[in-house]
């Protein structure tokens, strides 16, 4: 075994696919050996991101909020590929119908409005109270019940295998600095303690699991941001730029294979030095 194929004979499925980091974390499991499932909403995506991989690779379209479905993908992935011996919950949102985010960003507007014409901010960029039960689900369902529901049928196949596998759940700086919407920002600090407690209790099967903290990477989830925020952005991040999605691979990669065998509950920050925990 070269080191470039370090994950040579294992499965490996990742979640939020089908586009940005998700993509290309798939194709650097990929590229080091591992079969890789995939699962996104979006079919095409998903479709896309197969054909990129260098060796086998099978998509299904699945909500990761929706258990039953998780369920039935990883059994599916199972079946085809063999057991699951790396996840990374990558599926992630900031945004949900009704979680008030667009009287979030018309204040925003126009408070940004009054600093640029040099008067006193007077507006308040209320969220929280625009905020339906629904939004605050909508998000939290994606980005920690969906984390929950696809590590728990991950170590299901890990335990029924005796396989000592790898999760990685890709958290965000916005847990350290609080920057970001309430629910985005709580699923993700959440999701460091759901990383923590599983650390010590899947220790003793051998099973480890980590979380991955990117900052600003350039995804499709910046489009649409004005230029002039994302230069703001960087000129706050220490080494003056987003992060690549391949960079933020790279990291989850390591975590994933045996090279980081020591580590298990951390943390690793890939922001360029923005913010450390
Ligand atoms: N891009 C950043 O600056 C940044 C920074 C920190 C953390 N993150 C986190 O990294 C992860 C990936 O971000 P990205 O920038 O590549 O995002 P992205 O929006 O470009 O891609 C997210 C993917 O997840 C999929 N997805 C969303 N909801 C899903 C669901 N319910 N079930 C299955 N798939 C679903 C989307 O269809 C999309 O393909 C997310 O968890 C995000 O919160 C991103």
């Amino acid at each position: 075994m070269t080191q470039e194929q370090i994950l040579q004979g294992q499965v490996a499925v990742v979640t939020g696919a089908g586009q940005g980091m998700g993509r290309a974390i798939s194709q650097r499991l990929s590229e080091l050996g591992a079969r890789v499932g995939v699962l996104d909403l979006n079919a095409d995506a998903l479709a896309e991101t197969v054909s990129g991989l260098t060796g086998e690779g099978m998509a299904i379209a699945c909500n990761v909020s929706d258990s039953a479905a998780v369920n039935s993908a990883f059994a599916e992935i199972e079946a085809e590929l063999g057991a699951i011996s790396v996840l990374v919950n990558n599926a992630g949102t900031g945004r949900a119908a009704g979680d008030g985010s667009d009287q979030m960003y018309e204040l925003m507007a126009q408070r940004n409005d009054e600093l640029a014409a040099g008067g006193e901010a007077k507006t308040h960029v209320d969220h929280l109270i625009f905020m339906e039960d629904e939004g605050w689900q909508g998000v939290m369902g994606v980005n920690l019940d969906g984390a929950f529901y696809c590590t728990r049928a991950a170590v299901r196949s890990m335990v029924r295998s005796g396989i000592k596998g790898s999760i990685i759940s890709i958290a965000s700086t916005a847990a350290q600095s609080g920057e970001g919407p309430v629910h985005y920002v709580t699923s993700k600090a959440a999701l460091i303690g759901m990383t923590r407690a599983l650390a010590r209790e899947l220790g003793s099967r051998q099973i480890r699991i980590n979380a991955v903290a990117p900052g600003p990477t350039n995804t499709p989830i910046m489009n649409g941001i004005p230029e002039q925020w994302i230069k703001d952005m960087e000129n706050a991040i220490p080494l003056g730029r987003m992060a690549e999605p391949n960079e933020i691979a790279q990291a989850v990669s390591w975590l994933a294979s045996d090279a980081s065998s020591m580590c298990t509950g951390s943390v690793l920050v890939a922001n360029g030095g923005s913010y450390f925990f």
